[in-house]
Formats: structure tokens, C-alpha cells, sequence
């Protein structure tokens, strides 16, 4: 039996670190569901110290999923271990994984501790965490970066101490393969106890390498724990990408020889899950999971394609999930049919209100558009007013005049708490004029960071357009995001989506700050 790899997904941590990226609670919930029909081995939940939202959304996610264990960050100290296992209590498998920094850099300049601290602290936060759970997993963060002295000494300490994973961040994404996986096997051979623990990559993307290093780490360092993120989500230019690693371990699997435990067939609507949700649009030639990974436009590819697949594809896009623009619903689709679909979607809504939530929205559109895509599914039923009743500001109505060479103005009413508000504005076009009637009744004063609309179904101006707007108020930054086949109305939507999030109470802080 060949060696398995365990695949740790981190999209609902590290991922949720990139600016603007922040999920609310059952945005997460239903990420976690997906990455465990997807049969991630590990979900990094979040970071249930740095929060009461986190915290919650730990605990949530916990008490729901019961195929893969569940795991929170936690600084080395004793109060974020025992809230990340305070927030694990209801798992069924449980992991703490904590971290310090270990380089030189970052123990002097952010840190400012001596290496005696460091490694004192990293061998007590381990002990504490043992004694509050079997499963712990330990980082030094920008472990490439440090002293390989210094390292050998501090995990051998933690793995004394009963640390079961060793993860070696590359947290500048500074590594390039060959050294990375050297680095890796260099620390296992020198460090007596190494046997003891599995090791583990983790992979930032900024020189574009966080696949490959992951891959070296596994092949020439030992380590058999990848972490990742759907759509290689992450700080600054993203981690180590779940779809390609695991893509690249399965089709290669004759160079590779490794088993991976994941259902691919459920990568693609995994990542347009994590896309609708954060609004991080994917890269039309991203590999497997862009629009165009499988799309052959050349005719010389076309040809030989339809002649004989393996000509040009070295994988079948429905083994990752594609499903080819399928309709599957329409006007005439009962409430069961639509509940079915969510079910095969991998989306589970919290309660009956919110099915029937869901059920009218969906009436709502195939009234307005007659063929019902997955995606259009996806989008309505992450849309707040499905998921979310209880948000403080929703849309109740939009209108707008635009004539060619006059100035739009719009008038928008929508909830705010229990209060209706009604604005009206000019602006330089009609979007412009209706955000503008949101903004004459609240003043938030939030700056515009990205405004962008995309077809949710390619192919046909029928589609419903896809708003993402990212707003950032007093060092928050928050994205919204609104569909509705009038692109108008899917702007104000994404508008208000996005002053919820920034009104929400719930502040992160920075790790290590
Ligand atoms: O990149 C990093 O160093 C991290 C650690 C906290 C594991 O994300
Ligand atoms: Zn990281």
C-alpha cells in the first residue's frame, strides 16, 4: 500500500488572512461541508483566539463535521491554546496547531525575544496543548528563514514534548524546490526524534513556487502533510493550491506514488464556492479550476481532441467536477427539486426558513431567466438575504433613469435594522448613482477598493451578473458580493453586502501583533 499524503486545507485560516477575504460564520460553515464532501483530512477552521467570530465560527464548524478533524491556529501561549480547544470541544476530530517564529528576523524585530524564550515558549505552549488534546500540530513560522541549528533544537523539544506534526512554513514564499526539499530532509536526518512526527509543507506563493516547493518538500524532504487552500487563497500572493497539488499528485500519481484521499469530483464546486464567497475572482487560465482549463480554442486542438481526447488532455474535466453549463432547473421545478440540487451542490441550508428563503429567490429568478445554471444556485443561496436574515441593511427597491448623453439618477430603498431608508442621487452612471443613494442616507464614507461584475454563466447576455465590491473603512477591508441578472441591482446588493460586513462587531486581530 503506497504512503498517503494528508491534505490540510487551510482556505478557512490562512486564506481567510488575505485582505478583504473575511467570511462570515455560515459562509464558512458551508466552505467546511464542502471541503468535506471533498474529503479534506484536515480543516483548519480559524483562529479562535483572534476572535469572538472566529471562536464561534471554530466551534460551529466543529460541532458539524464529523468525516474530517477539525483544527484551529493558536500563538504559543497558554490563552489562545486553550480557546482553540475550547472552540474544538464538540469534534469529533479535533487539532490544535500552534506556532512561533524562529527566525532570526522576526524573533528580534517582531518578537523581541531572545532564542532561549522562543524555544522555552514553543516547548511549553506544546506541553499545555497536550495536556488539553491528543492532536497537536507545531510551526515555526518562517521556519525556512531560520537558523537550522536553532530549528533542530526547538523541534526536537516540541516533538519531546508530544507534538504528532512538525510543519515547516515558507511564509515569505521565499524557497525555490530543490533547497526547500533539502532543507526539509536535512532537519528529519539531523533531529533524533524525527520518526516520531509527521512532517509537514506549508507554502506561501510569491515567487510563484508554492506547488512546486510543496511537491519537493514531499518527494525529497519526507514530509506527507500538504497544507493548501482552494484556489491557492492566502496573504499576499496566495498558499500552495489545493486543486494543483492534488491534481498533480493524482495524474502523476506513476512519478509521484502517492494515495490522496480526495474526491476530486468535487474541486470545481468547491472552488466556485470559495470564489462566490470572498469574491476573489478565478483567473480565467488558472489551472483546473479556470474557466478555460479545459477549453480548446485552436481548431489543430479541437481536431485532435475530438479525435482522441488524450491528444491534448491529460485529465478529464469531469473528474474535477465540471459539469458543462448543465440547466437544471427551471420555472416549473418544485421546492423538492430545488432542495435535491442544493443537496448534489454540497449546500446545506441552516433551517426550513432558509430553504424557503432560498426556494422564493430561486421562483423569483426563473421568472426573470429561463434557464437555471449551478451557478446561478450557488450565488442565490449565498446571497445574505438567504443566508442571513437577520442583516442589518437588505434591498427592498431600485430604480433608475439613464438616457444616452443625460446625467442617471437613481432612487434605492433598503432596510436598515427595523428602519426602511430611501435615497436618491445623481452619478456618472447609473451604478455610480445608485451606490451614491445608499451613500446620501448613510454617509459610511467607505473607500472604493475594486468594483467588478462577471457573467455567472458564460456564454449568453441572459446570465446573472456577479458584483464584487471591496470596501475598506478604518483599516478594515471587506468584499460584498450581490448577483441578479440586472446588473443595477446586483451592485446595490454587493453595496449593502459589504456595509454589513463592515458594521459587523467582529474584529480580527493580527497573529503574533
Ligand atoms: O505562513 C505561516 O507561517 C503560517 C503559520 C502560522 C503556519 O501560516
Ligand atoms: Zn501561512
Amino acid at each position: 500500500m503506497a504512503d498517503k499524503i494528508v491534505i490540510f486545507d487551510t482556505t478557512l485560516r490562512d486564506g481567510e488572512q488575505s485582505p478583504g477575504a473575511s467570511m462570515t460564520r455560515e459562509e464558512k460553515l458551508h466552505i467546511a461541508r464542502q471541503l468535506e464532501r471533498l474529503k479534506v483530512d484536515v480543516i483548519e477552521a480559524g483562529f479562535a483566539a483572534s476572535s469572538n467570530g472566529d471562536f464561534e465560527a471554530v466551534k460551529a464548524i466543529a460541532a458539524v463535521i464529523r468525516d474530517s478533524t477539525v483544527c484551529s491556529l493558536a500563538r504559543a501561549n497558554d490563552r489562545d491554546i486553550s480557546r482553540a480547544a475550547e472552540a474544538l470541544k464538540g469534534a469529533a476530530s479535533s487539532r490544535v496547531h500552534t506556532f512561533i517564529a524562529t527566525s532570526a528576523l522576526h524573533m528580534e524585530k517582531k518578537l523581541r525575544m531572545t532564542p532561549e524564550q522562543v524555544y522555552e515558549q514553543a516547548r511549553l505552549a506544546v506541553r499545555f496543548a497536550r495536556n488539553l488534546t491528543a492532536d497537536v500540530e507545531f510551526s515555526p513560522e518562517d521556519g525556512y528563514r531560520s537558523d537550522p541549528d536553532f530549528l533542530c533544537r526547538v523541534l526536537e523539544a516540541v516533538i519531546d514534548e508530544g507534538a504528532s506534526t512538525i510543519n515547516i512554513p515558507d511564509t515569505v514564499g521565499y524557497a525555490v524546490p530543490e533547497l526547500y526539499g533539502n532543507f526539509i530532509r536535512n532537519l528529519r536526518e539531523r533531529i533524533p526524534n524525527s520518526g516520531k512526527a509527521i512532517w509537514s509543507v506549508h507554502c506561501h506563493n510569491d515567487l510563484g513556487m508554492a506547488v512546486a516547493n510543496s511537491l519537493a518538500g514531499v518527494m525529497q524532504g519526507g514530509a506527507r502533510q500538504i497544507e493548501c487552500t482552494i484556489n491557492g487563497l492566502g496573504e499576499r500572493a496566495g498558499n500552495c493550491s489545493l486543486e494543483e497539488v492534488v491534481m498533480a499528485l493524482k495524474t502523476r500519481r506513476d512519478y509521484f506514488g502517492f494515495e490522496v484521499g480526495i474526491d476530486a469530483r468535487h474541486i470545481v464546486p468547491a472552488s466556485r464556492l470559495v470564489a462566490q464567497t470572498t469574491g476573489f475572482v478565478v483567473q480565467p487560465n488558472k489551472a483546473v479550476v479556470g474557466a478555460n482549463a479545459f477549453a480548446h480554442a485552436s481548431g489543430i486542438h479541437q481536431d485532435g481532441v475530438l479525435k482522441a481526447r488524450d491528444t491534448y488532455e491529460i485529465m478529464r474535466a469531469e473528474d474535477v467536477g465540471w459539469s458543462a453549463n448543465k440547466i437544471v432547473l427551471g420555472k416549473l421545478s418544485g421546492r423538492n427539486a430545488f432542495k435535491q440540487r442544493l443537496l448534489e451542490l454540497g449546500i446545506t441550508l441552516e433551517s426550513e426558513a432558509e430553504v424557503n428563503a432560498g426556494f422564493a429567490r430561486f421562483k423569483e429568478l426563473a421568472d426573470r431567466k429561463s434557464d437555471i445554471f449551478d451557478e446561478d444556485i450557488i450565488a442565490l443561496v449565498m446571497d445574505e438575504s438567504v443566508t442571513a436574515e437577520h442583516e442589518h441593511y437588505r434591498l427592498l427597491a431600485l430604480s433608475q433613469r439613464s438616457e444616452m448623453g443625460e446625467r442617471p439618477h437613481a432612487k434605492v430603498a433598503f432596510a436598515a435594522g427595523d428602519a426602511e431608508l430611501h435615497g436618491e442621487s445623481d452619478g456618472n452612471g447609473p451604478v455610480d448613482a445608485s451606490l451614491k443613494a445608499i451613500e446620501s442616507k448613510l454617509q459610511t464614507g467607505a473607500e472604493m477598493l475594486l468594483y467588478s461584475v462577471n457573467a455567472i454563466t458564460s456564454g449568453s447576455t441572459e446570465s446573472q451578473g456577479e458584483v464584487t465590491v471591496r470596501l475598506q473603512q478604518g483599516g478594515r477591508v471587506v468584499n460584498g458580493v450581490g448577483a441578479d441578472p440586472d446588473i443595477i441591482v446586483a451592485s446595490a446588493k454587493a453595496y449593502l453586502s459589504a456595509l454589513n460586513k463592515l458594521q459587523s462587531k467582529h474584529e480580527r486581530v493580527a497573529a503574533q501583533g
